[in-house]
């Protein structure tokens, strides 16, 4: 039995209260979907900036009446001290996801960047401290790497941030630190690289690469790809995000606290190659693809060139093992796309 099989069952017979912030989101509601699964007790925060009721609706379907039951949503903000401290009070363990995602975001937006995500985590953890919330686990993001050339990524060594995006996330890492030192409360930071799969918004300017192709390849459009396609990314299906955020929530390694870990495969794949992967997915759905391939523009500012993870650490301090590869994840990404969408 893996790690994860057997920490699923621990969780079954002893449940736990979580609270998660960012829950109607990307990331969120996966990560309550299958707590919810797990017959455990979760308080839920968002204040719908980039989250959408909607996400949470769906998980709604997808559990029982009973499991829905365990879950209370709060729609407030992560920047307000009172809103934190009742949600952070009576929890075992917060699973901290709240933040306005997105480089280019960022760069139109550095103040509410820096407010949501630097002054909202210091609140939040703050307010976990004075209402004795044990263990902290937190988003943190491959953008902390920044201009560091070397490949794959290895936690102790980034370079210089090129972002607004970036610099926030170090900051909340930097943060997570000190109130581990200071406060003795238990912080895991989890570099996502490029994560994808269901509930991942696929509109707007800042949509993320894979559900934005999927929309647009199934409507028949092409798409921009910024730079040559050379420029790779280590994508990550959600399910294995899921699984580090559990895995750090409950591991009683006392070596694996207050530390940051990467999260994806290890394994590099140009946009060229993604493109590829999914036209061929989507036209074996009977998708209109277009008669022309990717229309390539410039590069885009604040992005680095090419992104692997390292995820040696994860593997060793928390017992990490990516069940989806690429090929998978896609396949069932996949899935949900086209059948919300038809
Ligand atoms: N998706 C990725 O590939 C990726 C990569 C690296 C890091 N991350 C990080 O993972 C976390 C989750 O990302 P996601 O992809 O699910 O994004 P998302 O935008 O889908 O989810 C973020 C959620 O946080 C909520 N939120 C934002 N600011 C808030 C505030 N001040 N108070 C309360 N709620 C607030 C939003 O409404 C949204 O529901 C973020 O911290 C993000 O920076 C994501």
């Amino acid at each position: 039995m893996s790690v994860y099989d057997e920490l699923k069952n621990e969780l079954r017979s002893r449940p736990k209260r979580w609270l998660i912030t960012g829950v109607a989101g990307f990331i969120g509601s996966n990560l309550l979907e299958e707590l919810l699964h797990l017959d455990q007790q979760v308080v839920g925060l968002d204040n719908f900036s980039t989250g959408k009721p909607e996400n949470l609706a769906e998980v709604n379907g997808l559990v029982s009446e009973k499991q829905w039951r365990r879950f209370t949503f709060i729609e407030g903000d992560i920047r307000h001290r009172d809103t934190c401290r009742l949600v952070c009070r009576g929890a075992d363990v917060i699973l901290h996801q709240a933040a306005l995602g997105s480089v280019p975001r960022s760069i139109e937006d550095p103040l509410g960047c820096n407010e949501n995500n630097v002054s909202g985590t210091l609140t939040l953890l703050k307010a976990a401290c004075e209402t004795g919330v044990p263990r902290f686990v937190y988003a943190s993001s491959s953008a902390v790497y920044g201009d560091h050339p070397g490949l794959p990524k290895v936690e102790e060594t980034c370079g210089s941030p090129l972002s607004p995006y970036a610099v926030s996330k170090l900051a909340d890492e930097l943060y997570a630190g000190v109130f581990a030192q200071l406060y003795g409360l238990e912080t895991i930071g989890l570099r996502y690289f490029n994560v994808f799969g269901p509930r991942q918004d696929p509109d707007g300017a800042y949509a993320a690469v894979i559900p934005r192709w999927i929309a647009a390849l199934g409507r028949g459009e092409s798409v921009r790809i910024n730079g040559t396609g050379e420029t790779s990314r280590d994508f990550c299906y959600i399910k294995n995000v899921v699984q580090i955020n559990l895995l750090a929530a409950v591991t009683s390694n006392r070596a694996a606290l207050n530390q940051v870990y990467n999260v994806a495969l290890n394994q590099r794949t140009s946009l060229n190659e993604l493109y590829r992967a999914l036209a061929e997915r989507l036209s074996d759905h009977g998708a209109p693809l277009p008669t022309t391939g990717p229309l390539y523009g410039e590069f885009r500012a604040g992005d680095v060139l090419h992104s692997q993870a390292d995820i040696s650490r994860a593997q060793q301090l928390l017992g990490y093992e990516p069940a989806y590869t690429l090929d998978r994840g896609l396949d069932a990404a996949m899935g949900w796309y086209l059948k919300d969408r038809n």
